[in-house]
C-alpha cells in the first residue's frame, strides 16, 4: 500500500518536479544531429548540481550516469554514449532529481532531426498511452484502472505495451509501494487515495513485446530490433484529480 503524502510533502515533490521539468526542456534545446547522449548527460549534471538539486539515478543501485538514454530499439536504461546522435533517431531520456531529501521522476522520447512516419506514430502513441494512464489516476479508483486504461488506448494504434516495466509509488525514495503496471485489469488492485505520488510509465514499442537485457546489467532492447519510446511522469492523486508534477513549463512568450 503506498502511503498517501501531506500537501507539505506533495509541495516538495512538485520542486524536484519543476527541476526535472527544466532539464527536459534543455535537453530538448540540445537535442540536434551530431550531439552525443554523453554529452547531454554531462550537461544534465552540471545543470542540476547548479539548480542544487541530484542527479539521483547517479548510483542508484550502482547505476552509473545522470541520465539514462535510450536509443531507438533501446526500450529503457540505456547508458549515455560518445555516439553521436544522427538524424531520424528517437531518443528516451529518464531522469531524476533529488532536492531536499524529496525526488521526482520523468522521461520523454525525442525525436532527433526528422524521423519516420512510423517512428512519430510511436511517439505520439507513447504520449497517449501515458495521459490515458494519467487520466484514470484518481482517488477512488483501483492501480488496475491505470493499466487498463494504457492498455485500451494502445490497443487501437498497432503499437503495443511492454509489460513488467512498471511505474512506483515515489517520495523520499525513488521506488516506493505501489507498483504502477502499465497493463492490468480495470476495478483490480489497490485503491487510490488523496496524497498518493506515483510515477506513470508505460513503454510502447512499434514491434512486439519481448525484450533482452544486455550484458552490462542495464540496458534493455527489444527482442525484434523495433523501436520503443516512453513518456513518464511523477503524478499526485488530488481532491481535484491527477496533478502532474514533472509539468513542463509553458516556454516563454517570444518578444515581439
Ligand atoms: N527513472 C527510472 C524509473 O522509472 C529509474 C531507472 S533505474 C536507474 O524508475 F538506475 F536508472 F535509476
Ligand atoms: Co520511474
Amino acid at each position: 500500500m503506498g502511503k498517501a503524502k501531506t500537501s507539505e510533502e506533495i509541495r516538495r515533490i512538485a520542486r524536484a518536479g519543476r527541476l526535472v521539468a527544466a532539464c527536459h526542456r534543455q535537453i530538448r534545446g540540445w537535442l540536434a544531429p551530431g550531439i552525443s547522449t554523453a554529452e547531454i548527460d554531462r550537461r544534465i549534471e552540471r545543470y542540476i548540481l547548479s539548480r542544487n538539486g541530484k542527479a539521483a539515478q547517479k548510483g542508484y543501485k550502482g547505476y552509473p550516469y545522470a541520465t539514462c538514454a535510450s536509443v531507438n530499439d533501446v526500450a529503457c536504461h540505456g547508458f549515455p554514449d560518445e555516439r553521436p546522435l544522427t538524424e531520424g533517431d528517437v531518443v528516451t531520456f529518464d531522469l531524476v532529481v533529488e532536492r531536499d531529501g524529496w525526488l521526482a521522476d520523468s522521461a520523454w522520447s525525442y525525436p532527433v532531426g526528422a524521423i519516420d512516419p512510423r517512428s512519430a506514430h510511436l511517439l505520439r502513441t507513447a504520449k497517449g498511452a501515458l495521459y490515458a494512464g494519467l487520466v484514470a489516476a484518481r482517488a477512488g479508483n483501483r492501480i488496475g484502472d491505470i493499466g487498463h486504461a494504457i492498455e485500451t488506448f494502445v490497443s487501437r494504434t498497432g503499437c503495443r505495451v511492454l509489460p513488467g516495466f512498471v511505474g512506483h509509488g515515489i517520495g523520499r525514495s525513488l521506488h516506493e509501494p505501489p507498483q504502477v503496471p502499465p497493463t492490468g485489469q480495470a476495478g483490480t488492485g489497490a485503491r487510490l487515495v488523496e496524497g498518493m505520488a506515483l510515477t506513470i510509465e508505460p513503454i510502447i514499442t512499434v514491434g512486439q513485446p519481448d525484450t533482452w537485457l544486455a550484458r552490462d546489467g542495464w540496458t534493455v532492447r527489444t527482442r525484434d530490433g523495433a523501436r520503443a519510446a516512453q513518456f513518464e511522469h511523477t503524478v499526485a492523486i488530488t481532491k481535484e484529480g491527477p496533478r502532474i508534477l514533472t509539468r513542463r513549463p509553458r516556454a516563454p512568450r517570444r518578444q515581439r
